[in-house]
């Protein structure tokens, strides 16, 4: 298994890509001051084609850049499964008239042609459950069928981790990137959707993040990335740990 990085822009690349188990990506919200950070139109429809039927994509992003981008992946035939919310230690302060924004979403899509049963999903816990006695109530259809039936938890057992995710960031980790997703935090989602061995994809690859995680957990990875010098980065980053990884550019 490896990490393959590819330079260049990620709407020339994709369409030649073989199909991937899996997809994370941290796509420019369109809300910093960064050169880099420009929305890019249509990357959603570009990359469902390389999504198989049984695979998920995980996108990182900010309500308002998702609210302002509903229609983009709508259209190009993405189902919404579910969201996770990563608190941060501290925040973007663009605004000093509002709260201090403290968290980001990623937000889990998959192919409205596949049935969200047939989507690979192996559910991430935490040992730490109190001892209860539950009964399950049935669910609405979106949300999958629990039966009703009695659910028993023991004290320090298994429980299902929360969708609200407690990370320091990056910005002290020298990954040299000016807003880098944790490594902690990347893993319980490629743990929750890519199998084991499987193939995933990040077309906006920043400084490898995504790649570090899926070389650490036996996966292979393609990663995009515009900007020849934060590919370099991530290759650095994949050679200080001793990463398997290949570096390339666009023709
Ligand atoms: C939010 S950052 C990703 C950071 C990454 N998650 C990390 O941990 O380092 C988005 C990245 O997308 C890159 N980018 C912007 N437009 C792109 C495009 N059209 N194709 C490929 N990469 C692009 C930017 O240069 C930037 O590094």
């Amino acid at each position: 298994m490896s990490v393959r990085i590819i330079t260049g822009d990620c709407r020339n690349i994709v369409p030649a890509l073989e199909p991937f188990d899996c997809i994370l990506t941290d796509p420019p919200y369109g809300e910093t001051s960064c050169k880099w950070d420009r929305r890019v139109a249509g990357w959603p429809a570009l990359v469902r084609p390389l999504l198989k039927s049984t695979g998920s994509m995980w996108v990182f992003g900010s309500l308002r850049f998702f609210m302002e981008t509903a229609s983009e992946f709508l259209d190009a035939g993405w189902r919404l499964s579910q969201d996770v919310i990563w608190e941060k230690q501290n925040g973007s302060g663009f605004m000093a008239d509002r709260f201090r924004r403290v968290h980001e979403q990623a937000v889990l899509f998959y192919r409205d042609d596949a049935p969200w049963s047939g989507v690979y999903k192996l559910p991430q816990v935490t040992n730490d459950a109190k001892a209860r006695r539950v009964r399950r109530q049935v669910g609405p259809a979106h949300t999958g069928i629990i039966g009703a039936n009695v659910f028993e938890s023991e004290e320090g057992g298994p429980r299902l981790m929360r969708s609200v995710m407690y990370v320091r960031n990056g910005h002290r980790q020298g990954t040299g990137h000016a807003t880098p997703k944790p490594e902690e935090l990347l893993e319980p989602l490629l743990r929750y959707s890519c199998p084991p061995g499987g193939r995933v994809l990040d077309p906006f690859g920043g400084s490898g993040s995504t790649g570090l995680v899926a070389d650490r957990l036996g996966l292979d990875c393609t990663l995009i990335e515009a900007d020849p010098a934060t590919s370099a980065l991530a290759a650095d980053r994949l050679a200080r740990v001793g990463g398997m990884f290949a570096t390339m550019a666009a023709e």
